[in-house]
């Protein structure tokens, strides 16, 4: 029996990795007052078709689709920003004060090739702001993401950023581009052929054609289009985020217009999935879902690939597996050592103690084994004394029962990413 491809485990020893970043990511959000949202992990499949466009690659090639047994064609999502706007669409979400701020955390489902950074099932963390068009809004958002990599000691990444404009420069653009690559058709791969009439964009952002100077797209930019992106980097300057324009920067997904931006990690061999975190602009989504004319800007993580470049830049997250606490205990004072287990734990120490009877010795064995910060022994002499001996840092004292969890609390036992 296997795992399905392209998917993983995360297992008990590297769980604690993922909570601390989660934990992160939590905690960033309500700095910026950003709250989080649930939303289903299946959709009924238009919802993903509408918003991510028709011809885009994760509709075409990606999705997970299903009918179910009422007969509706249900999908995976595969990203977070179309379940959002149909809940807030749907919930009404934009008849309170604006902008709304909101975050998920969570699995996403695409039928990729996979290898190391791309999964069929991944996980993202994501942020979608609602109400606001104004280019602080951007910078805003652009910082998050950036910050987050700080506070995690991460510094080897770039910050692209371009602009795909208003819908006058992206037709504009669009038309030019259509000009400069049908006299090369025959020259490009089958699925350009066939975006120069759907997507002419995303030909700039394929893996297998290149090209030699296409249209520069910030010729055929509106001036209120470049006037909000240049607003947007004067925002990003005062706030002290380092960036790189990169005006080939499109971005696989059609709802995007004006800022669109990716943070890359620059770690020496790190391989090719190295887009870490990706997000833009899409005024007119709330719009097309059925909801008032509100803008939107939002990102979202890969937080699996964000745990790699961790990892590939020799950042440690939490210590190895360690416990707190063991408690060795002997055939007369199993029962009280049980019970002080569950005191422990339940004043706060991972605590563990051996389920079966062992000696002394294998005890310290397997206490050694679980990295117990701390191991406590109840004699059966102790406890009538009403002691227990306490083995810490290669001290041993007898400290009285009735004060061990205060002794224990004065010991500041270990916190992950110390
Ligand atoms: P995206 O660029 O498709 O954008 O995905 C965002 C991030 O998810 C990527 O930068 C990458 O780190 C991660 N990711 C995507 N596919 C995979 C995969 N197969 N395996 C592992 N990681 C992956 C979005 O999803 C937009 N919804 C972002 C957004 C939010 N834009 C506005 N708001």
């Amino acid at each position: 029996m296997q795992k399905p491809k392209g998917t993983y485990d995360v297992l008990p020893r590297e769980s604690k990795k993922w909570q601390y970043l989660e934990d992160v990511f939590r905690s960033v959000c309500s700095y910026y007052n950003f709250k989080e949202i649930r939303t289903p992990i299946f959709e009924r499949t238009e919802i993903f078709h509408r918003s991510s466009g028709e011809e885009s690659d994760i509709v075409k090639k990606e999705t997970y689709t299903f009918t179910d047994r009422g007969k509706r064609s249900m999908t995976l999502r595969p990203e977070g920003t179309a379940s959002t706007v149909r809940a807030f669409v749907e919930n009404k979400l934009y008849v309170d004060s604006l902008p709304q701020k909101v975050y998920y955390y969570g699995p996403m489902f695409r039928y990729e090739r996979p290898q190391a950074g791309r999964y069929r099932q991944f996980t993202q963390f994501g942020v979608e702001a609602f109400g606001a068009e104004s280019p602080l809004l951007d910078a805003e958002v652009i910082s998050m993401a950036y910050h987050i990599y700080s506070i995690l000691g991460f510094d080897q990444l770039v910050v692209k950023v371009n602009t795909l404009g208003d819908q006058d420069s992206r037709d504009n653009y669009r038309n030019a581009l259509v000009d400069y690559l049908t006299p090369q058709k025959e020259y490009l791969c089958n699925d350009c052929k066939e975006r120069i009439d759907t997507n002419p964009l995303r030909v700039l952002d394929c893996k297998i054609d290149s090209f030699d100077s296409p249209p520069n797209m910030s010729e055929y930019r509106t001036e209120k289009a470049q006037k909000f992106f240049d607003g947007m980097l004067e925002y990003l300057d005062a706030l002290g985020i380092p960036y790189e324009v990169d005006e080939t920067l499109v971005r696989g997904l059609d709802y995007y217009n004006h800022t669109v931006f990716e943070l890359q990690a620059t770690i020496e061999g790190f391989g090719s999935q190295n887009t870490l975190c990706g997000g833009g602009r899409y005024n007119g989504l709330v719009k097309e879902f059925g909801g008032p004319d509100i803008p939107g800007i939002g990102f979202a993580f890969g937080v699996d690939r964000t745990l790699l470049a961790l990892e590939a830049a020799g950042i440690k997250l939490s210590k190895p597996e360690y416990i707190n606490c063991y408690v060795a205990t002997f055939p007369e004072t199993r029962v009280e050592g049980a019970r002080l287990v569950d005191a422990l734990r339940l004043s706060g120490f991972i605590t563990e103690m051996s389920h079966e009877e062992k000696s002394l010795k294998a005890q310290l064995k397997q206490a050694d084994k679980m990295n117990a910060e701390i191991i406590l022994i109840l004699g059966e002499e102790e406890f009538n004394n009403e002691e227990i001996i306490v083995k810490h840092q290669g001290e041993q004292i007898n400290v009285k029962l009735e004060n061990i969890i205060d002794y224990l609390d004065s010991l500041n036992l270990g916190e992950i990413n110390e």
